[in-house]
């Protein structure tokens, strides 16, 4: 099968597309063919081997030999499925992560059946599906364990992003008002999606309003910026940075860590994306053979939403 390799640390020209052993399905496992998949901020991050506590995880001096291939989103059919197998059938259409196994860009993964992994939303197609799996989870694992509740008053700084995107529809969804801070180009996206507010970070200061919650999307504000902005019992959630680990271990008021277990967020966003209440914003669709090309844009940091790769259609010729 195909694959999207990458043997080195660098920039995107390290990947390239090779002919590899296509996996076999332990007994607990589905075979799924990729449909379709995602460029992510955190893969290209992985791409360049940053930051350098990372390689601790994917490799020291070079990717480990099983991280190879990236790719955490995917989307696709069940093809095979090993004996032990009670959650699937071939034939299932799917979405789901890979989270550490990485591999998803490539025609043909491997799952366990316990992975990540769900019947994908009937009323959307696989690239959508694609990209609503690790953004949209990710966004609901960090405001739940800020202790999200109706009526609070919620920042979210990133708002464009592939979690700010989700993170504002789904802050509304569970009925806090939501502030959104973002670029100047982003403002109607923002509005669209239902944000009360929003303030342009190349003009406005978001500390000037009081909130519950300052959900930091893309670690571009910092618990000392958003102290200011929170009550004494305000939260200060963020996705990256291993300073804000060790912050939350010291201090309850900020909430870090690594949104791994996805199963249970991915059966309500799909129940949210079937009933139309969660809209994925597709920023661009590369085909497979443009990777290096889609790594380049989500590298430049400026992506609305998701980037998405539809690997059936090179696949196919
Ligand atoms: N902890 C976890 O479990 C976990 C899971 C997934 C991802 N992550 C991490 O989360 C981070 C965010 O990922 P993402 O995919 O959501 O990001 P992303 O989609 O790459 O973010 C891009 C967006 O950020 C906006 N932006 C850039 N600079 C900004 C600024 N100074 N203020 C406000 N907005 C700004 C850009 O808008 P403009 O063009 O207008 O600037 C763009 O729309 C990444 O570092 C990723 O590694 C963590």
């Amino acid at each position: 099968m195909k694959a999207a390799v990458y043997t080195r640390f660098g920039p995107p020209e390290v990947i390239s597309l090779r002919e590899v052993p296509k996996p076999v399905p332990a007994q607990d496992e589905v075979l799924i063919q990729v449909t379709a998949t995602t460029v992510t901020s955190a893969e290209c991050a992985m791409r360049r081997g940053r930051p350098l506590w990372g390689r601790i995880i994917i490799g020291l001096r070079r990717p480990r030999r099983r991280m190879r291939v990236l790719g955490t989103e995917v989307a696709g059919r069940v093809v095979a499925a090993g004996a032990k197998v009670t959650r699937f059938r071939p034939g299932d259409e799917v979405f789901g992560f890979t989270g550490f196994r990485l591999g998803a860009n490539a025609e043909y993964v491997c799952l366990p059946q316990k992975a990540s992994l769900q019947l994908k939303p009937v009323n959307v197609d696989f690239g959508q599906a694609a990209a609503v799996v690790d953004g949209a989870s990710t966004a609901l694992h960090f405001l739940s364990k800020a202790g999200i509740r109706r009526g609070q008053r919620v920042l979210v700084y990133g708002a464009s992003g592939s979690i700010g995107t989700y993170a504002v529809q789904l802050a509304k969804h569970l009925g806090a008002h939501v502030t959104a801070v973002c670029g100047p180009g982003n403002v109607g996206l923002v509005r669209e999606l239902g944000a009360d507010e929003v303030i342009d970070y190349t003009k406005g200061d978001y500390t000037r309003a009081r909130y519950d919650i300052v959900f930091d999307t893309l670690g571009k504000t910092s618990f000392r910026r958003a102290r200011a902005a929170l009550g004494p019992r305000g939260r200060y959630a963020v996705t990256t940075g291993l300073h804000n680990m060790f912050l939350s271990v010291l201090t309850r008021r900020v909430v870090s860590g690594m949104s791994v277990e996805k199963n249970q967020a991915l059966e309500l966003i799909k129940s949210l994306v079937e009933a139309g209440q969660l809209r994925i914003v597709i920023d661009r669709r590369y085909g497979f053979d443009q990777l290096a090309e889609a790594h380049r844009h989500v590298e430049t940091g400026h992506k609305r939403g998701n980037v998405v790769v539809d690997v059936a259609a090179v696949a196919a010729t």
